[in-house]
């Protein structure tokens, strides 16, 4: 019967298409779309060969296990073939009573026949690796290629600190936590298997999640830097793989990759002084002996029940585990059983791939909105067509900043591939470029806030950009409460965290002044508030109100405002209302006031929003002493490095530091070469240690009077 067009035509077109990705992903390490996307195409194209025989073909993509190799590096020829596994992607639980079934099927036992004992890991997602030892020596570590010819990349895998250079011969006891019960302890007689002449170790070699988040900021900051032919990574399995088939090996030091071994190619016989291994189980144990890291959770298991309850537990722990996987692996236990039930093609009976919902999926966006933080930060945010990603669905993912928006072309309409994997929050990876539509208008970054209006600055030098109106923004209303309310600032007593949360949400107040509106009835109206302790904040609230010019301007929360650049302010203006009025010029008069700071106060008084909070309190009765404009203050300590250590007899740890502040030492946190004084109390320990080795003065409370009295009285 001949083939109709339209299939031909299809089958043609998804050849073209699988080609395409099959090198981005595999030549380019740049994929376009996601794998669950790969994945669909090609079933697609496997599924219309099989029912149109007449159309298959030796060049089509269905024919190739795996990757191609990259020009550039030797090839190596695996010595036994890197295999694939099946894949079972129903990911109910079912698809592992599916795999017993077919094993149980396959060696033909009953239903009155025992349980099948497995090994259950978790399918790590990366790049398979083949090392290669000879007499315990590390000789060569290739990639899988397409599963008959690797490339070889030893120079880059020596980088990775988990892969043994040379095999462990005398192993020492299990690490502690994995007692007699834990996993991988029984057996543990076995432990000691002496080292095999030839031995090939197959495993995973991958990239955590948190080394992933931060290569991506380095590289971001490269690209923001201006450097050309650097970009971002999609996923840890796209970087991971960047790093190992990196041809320059210094590179590939750069980047942070991690190992687990899971299985085995080349291996001496016994007859010729290698292991003999019974069951999978018993080889993991040997291999972790020998040095390699073999994942903690991989486990005995018998019969599909407990295959079921690996499976979702793993499931459960997948968010929290520091790497992505895309599912687990069952492999039948005993290495008899295996032989008996072999290949199908390049497949092993014996084991299979059990997948839980990708990580990364593709959507559409419908619009691009921007999201104040609580401090202010706007994050352009893109609003998706609802997608099902890594077991939740998700409707919103962050574009990060407005550099970001634009390097990745990310426009309303675009299809775009979404991931969420682990605690992180949803992310934009990529735009499938030849799915745009046509028109769609370039992102712009608003120049107000969309929650309060005022006005949105980016600072130079600075990524994002943030709404100035901090002390009005409804976004920011908890933030700046808690800020004005803390012990350095206004020492609101009472005032903490999960107060103004309560009075954030039951609108009792939305801006600061709101706070010295407060009457008893609507505060001990408030969950756990007793009349008692309603009293209390009531009347710290009063006490408050006598406030200093530096506490209040520091309380007002403007950017790059710290204590001492308030104290600068206060001195050199002496005047609120003449700070509230200076120009940039007259701003970057105050010592140590750049044009950085100068900018942000100018612009945080510009915002008619946030003269007004300040009148209304002022309105309210919060007051200070007002002076007249100051010289210069004497910093008789200027340049000098102080470290606190211990608890002094009569000062606290920030009087202490307000002291040494005023007089332009800087007070650091750790002791080094560059410290001047240790001011030591009861109780100091290391820091007192580290000066006494570097032999850095150190002081008593009354050694650092004495110091502030003498550094004052000769400046
Ligand atoms: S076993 C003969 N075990 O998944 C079986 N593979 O096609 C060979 N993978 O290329 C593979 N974790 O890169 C096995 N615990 C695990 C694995 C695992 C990840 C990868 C491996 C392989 C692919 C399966």
């Amino acid at each position: 019967m001949a083939t109709p067009a339209s299939v031909q035509e299809r089958v043609q077109a998804l050849r073209e298409l699988l080609h395409h990705h099959a090198h981005r992903y595999y030549v380019l390490d740049a994929p376009e779309i996601p794998d669950a996307e790969y994945d669909k195409l090609f079933r697609e194209l496997q599924q219309l060969e099989e029912k149109h025989p007449a159309l298959a073909s030796p060049d089509s993509p269905t024919r190739r296990v795996g990757g191609r190799t990259l020009d550039g590096f030797t090839k190596v020829r695996h010595k036994v073939p890197m295999l694939s596994i099946r894949t079972e992607t129903d990911t109910e639980p079912s698809g592992a009573q599916n795999f017993d079934a077919r094993v149980r099927r396959e060696l033909g036992l009953a239903e009155s026949d025992p349980p099948v004992e497995y090994v259950a890991e978790l399918k790590f997602d990366g790049l398979a690796l083949n090392l290669r030892y000879e007499d315990g020596v590390l000789v060569q570590a290739a990639t899988r290629g397409d599963g008959e010819v690797g490339e070889e990349v030893t120079q880059n895998i020596r980088q990775i600190g988990q892969i043994p250079l040379r095999l462990n011969p005398h192993p020492g006891p299990l690490p502690e936590g994995e007692g007699e019960n834990g996993p991988l302890s029984r057996g543990r007689e076995r432990a000691g298997v002496r080292v095999p002449p030839v031995l090939e170790v197959r495993g995973e070699v991958y990239m955590r999640r948190d080394d992933f988040e931060a290569l991506n900021d380095k590289q971001r900051e490269k690209i923001a830097r201006g450097a050309k032919n650097e970009k971002t990574f999609v996923n840890p399995r796209n970087a991971a793989a960047g790093a190992v088939r990196q041809l320059d090996p210094s590179i590939a030091r750069q980047r942070p990759l991690s190992f687990f071994a899971y299985g085995w190619g080349e291996l001496s016989p016994p007859q010729e002084g290698g292991p003999q291994f019974d069951t999978h189980y018993q080889a993991l144990q040997t291999l972790r002996s020998w040095g390699f890291p073999v994942h903690q959770d991989t486990s005995q298991v018998t019969g599909a029940g407990e295959l079921v309850a690996f499976y979702e537990r793993i499931g459960e722990l997948r968010d929290q585990l520091p790497f992505d996987i895309d599912g687990v692996v069952y492999k039948v236990n005993s290495i008899a059983l295996q032989k008996q039930l072999g290949f199908v093609t390049r497949e092993p009976r014996w084991a299979v791939a059990h997948k839980y919902p990708a990580q990364e999926q593709l959507t559409t966006v419908e619009s691009i909105y921007v999201q104040v933080g609580r401090t202010g930060k706007l994050t352009p945010v893109a609003r998706l067509v609802p997608v099902f990603v890594g077991g939740v669905t998700v409707t919103n993912a962050t574009l990060h900043n407005e550099d970001e928006v634009h390097r990745k072309d990310v426009r309303v309409g675009d299809t775009v591939i979404v991931r969420r994997a682990g605690d992180v929050i949803p992310e934009v990876v990529a735009v499938v470029p030849d799915r745009r539509v046509d028109g769609a208008p370039v992102f712009s970054m608003p120049r107000q806030c969309p929650v309060c209006g005022s006005e949105a600055v980016r600072e130079e030098g600075e990524a994002d950009y943030r709404c100035t109106g901090g002390l009005f923004c409804a976004a920011q209303r908890k933030e700046a409460i808690l800020h004005f309310a803390q012990r350095r600032a206004m020492d609101i007593e009472g005032l903490g965290d999960k107060l103004v949360d309560q009075m954030v949400e039951a609108g009792v107040i939305r801006t600061l002044p709101d706070l010295y509106k407060l009457g008893l009835a609507t505060l001990s109206a408030l969950e756990r508030m007793a009349d008692k302790s309603a009293q209390n904040v009531l009347a710290a609230l009063e006490k408050s109100k006598q406030a200093t010019l530096p506490r209040f301007l520091f309380g007002l929360g403007i950017r790059h405002v710290g204590e001492a650049t308030a104290r600068d302010l206060a001195r050199h203006f002496g005047k609120l209302d003449a700070i509230m009025d200076a120009s940039v010029e007259q701003l970057l008069e105050v010592p140590d006031v750049g044009p950085v700071v100068a900018e942000s106060i100018h612009t945080f008084f510009a915002q008619q929003h946030n003269r007004e909070v300040v009148e209304q309190l002022r309105a309210c009765g919060v007051t200070w002493p007002e002076g007249e404009p100051q010289a210069r203050a004497p910093k008789p300590l200027a340049g000098k490095t102080v470290v606190l250590t211990g608890t002094l007899p009569t000062l606290s740890r920030d009087e202490a530091k307000d002291l040494l502040e005023a007089a332009g030492a800087k007070v650091a946190g750790s002791v080094s070469k560059k410290t001047d004084y240790v001011v030591a109390g009861a109780e100091a320990g290391s820091k007192l240690e580290k000066a006494q080795q570097l032999g850095v003065a150190v002081l008593d409370e009354q050694g650092l009077r004495d110091l502030l009295a003498g550094a004052l009285a000769r400046a």
